[in-house]
């Protein structure tokens, strides 16, 4: 079964050693400047390594200023043009050399960008926001799009330079491109609007001039929503009809994802939304084109992973938070260690702590800190407890454990897993459990010495004296400092509702 997800497949000339794409994704390790930093380098190259065929870059640094608001004359910030493009050429080479191919994606926000994040006025295709409270963008004039075609040929000539296996133009998501193709955001009556190959105008012109930049030896792919999920955005049928104008047009490969702003379901669909979420969509794309089509959302298991292979819904698999949450997924799939993979939980808080300026992951805290967090031995090993067996003290134990450290884990439950067991306990949260599963089973592959259901009094770390104690006992639940919130029931505890609503009773 697995010989089709690890199966080369060519795409224009370009052999790529497996269908796993490491989807595009924006995450924080590199400063606005678009330098390529020591986190940003070793953020991907883990994900090379761990076995992923093609890493998607996402857009950054000269990719983004290239196709930047026409008013900003090309190629307007120097550190764009030489800091930034050497270090993607070293980044490439590195990514390479670890057995992946590499693209980069183009990206202009469109109507989703804010003057307050760019400096500059959104544009799009019509002055219409995405939603009432959003920012009305700058509709585009014929001349201004001209240039912004000018820009996405100038930004893909650069990426062949740079080294780079294939462009990608992101024309999905409610960006620029995607306003154009989308009823709802493009309601222009000149010839980049109206009808599907009106809208489809402005993309197909960016194909044609990136292909006479690049030449014909080099792919090229575009990543499109096979539909908008909004009332009225981009349906299925019309991104069908704009699937095979690309491939007439020379695309080489189709990456199918979903949603904008606002819509539902969610581009980054979250933990209760189904497996394979989008690939109805990619299968019916598949059915008009005979390009490679690359599916995309939740597709995080092993099984399903190859079902979708096997069964025709797509070519190739972008893959996402599951490779922020563990880098040698394809690795774990090729050698069957499929329980050794820490799994993503769809949690969203890689995207929810993006947007509050960081990068994290909700089960990996080595994500984008994969330099300053590398397991290095122990210079002195050390006797450690560490008491509370929730997920921070079996994250602790079984690190401390494979530093070579002698590290003993104590809990006065009898089970593992504190409060984490209660946290997966409502529907649709059940498959929490395997993070807990995952962190178990390093703790006892690590070798550290574990004692549930016993409970650990001062008196016996001062008897025993390990040379270090790691206090896990769990967090305190935040209360937030409403004025009068003390007095309408608050303890220390949690909030009590007893007595002000009838029939609320709290747990003894
Ligand atoms: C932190 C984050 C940043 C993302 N940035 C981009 C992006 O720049 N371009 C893009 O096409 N998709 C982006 N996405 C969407 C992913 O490429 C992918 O389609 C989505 O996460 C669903 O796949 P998954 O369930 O495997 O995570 C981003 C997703 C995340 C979580």
């Amino acid at each position: 079964m697995k010989r089709t997800l690890f199966s080369p497949i060519t795409i224009r000339g370009l052999e790529l050693p497996n269908r796993i794409v490491m989807a595009p994704m924006g995450v924080r390790v590199a400063p606005p400047t678009g330098e390529v930093t020591g986190e940003a380098f070793q953020y991907f190259l883990e994900r090379a390594r761990g076995g992923a065929g093609l890493i998607m870059l996402p857009s950054g640094g000269w990719a983004r200023a290239d196709v930047a608001h026409p008013s900003v004359p090309i190629g307007r910030v120097p550190a764009y043009e030489t800091g930034s493009a050497e270090g993607h050429r070293r980044l490439v080479a590195a990514l390479r050399e670890a057995g992946a191919k590499v693209g980069i994606q183009l990206q202009h926000r469109g109507r989703q960008a804010t003057t307050q994040l760019f400096g500059y006025r959104p544009v799009a295709p019509s002055a219409v926001p995405w939603s009432p409270r959003a920012e009305v963008p700058e509709a585009l004039s014929v001349a201004e799009i001209r240039n912004l075609v000018e820009r996405y040929g100038r930004a893909a000539a650069r990426a062949r330079e740079t080294g780079l296996d294939l462009v990608e133009i992101h024309a999905a998501h409610g960006y620029l491109v995607s306003n154009f193709l989308s009823p709802d955001s493009n309601q222009r009556d000149d010839e980049y609007g109206c009808g599907v190959e009106g809208r489809a105008r402005f993309l197909l012109e960016i194909v044609a001039r990136i292909r006479s930049e690049v030449g014909t030896g080099f792919p090229v792919s575009v990543r499109i929503n096979g539909s908008d999920f909004t009332d009225t955005g981009l349906t299925l049928e019309d991104s069908k009809k704009i699937a095979a104008l690309l491939e007439r047009h020379g695309v080489d490969l189709l990456s199918v994802s979903a949603g904008i702003n606002g819509s539902y379901p969610l581009t980054i669909p979250p933990y209760y939304t189904k497996a394979a979420c989008f690939a109805e969509l990619s299968k019916e794309i598949k059915s008009v084109v005979a390009i490679p089509v690359v599916a995309a959302g939740r597709i995080h298991e092993l099984e399903v992973a190859q079902r979708l292979l096997d069964e025709g819904w797509a070519d190739l698999l972008a893959i996402g938070r599951a490779l922020l949450a563990d880098p040698e997924l394809p690795n774990k799939w090729k050698e069957d260690a499929e329980p050794r993979v820490r799994k993503c939980l769809s949690c969203n808080y890689c995207i929810d702590s993006f947007w509050e300026g960081g990068g994290g992951c909700g089960v990996n805290a080595a994500m984008t800190r994969e330099r300053e967090l590398r397991p290095e031995p122990a210079r002195r090993a050390k006797v450690i407890w560490v008491i509370g067996a929730g997920p921070a003290g079996l994250e602790a134990a079984w690190r401390a454990s494979r530093r070579g450290h002698d590290v003993s884990l104590f809990d006065a439950r009898g089970e593992p897993g504190g409060q984490w067991v209660l946290a997966a306990k409502p529907p649709a949260k059940e498959h929490f459990r395997s993070f807990l599963e995952y962190q178990w089973q390093e703790v006892q592959a690590s070798g550290v010495k574990t004692h549930l259901g016993k409970k650990i009094e001062a008196r016996e770390i001062l008897e025993s004296h390990p040379d270090a104690v790691i206090l896990a006992t769990g967090a305190e639940p935040a209360t937030p400092s409403i004025p009068g919130l003390r007095e309408a029931g608050q303890s220390r505890r949690g909030t009590c509702w007893e007595g002000r609503f009838p029939g609320v009773r709290t747990a003894s």
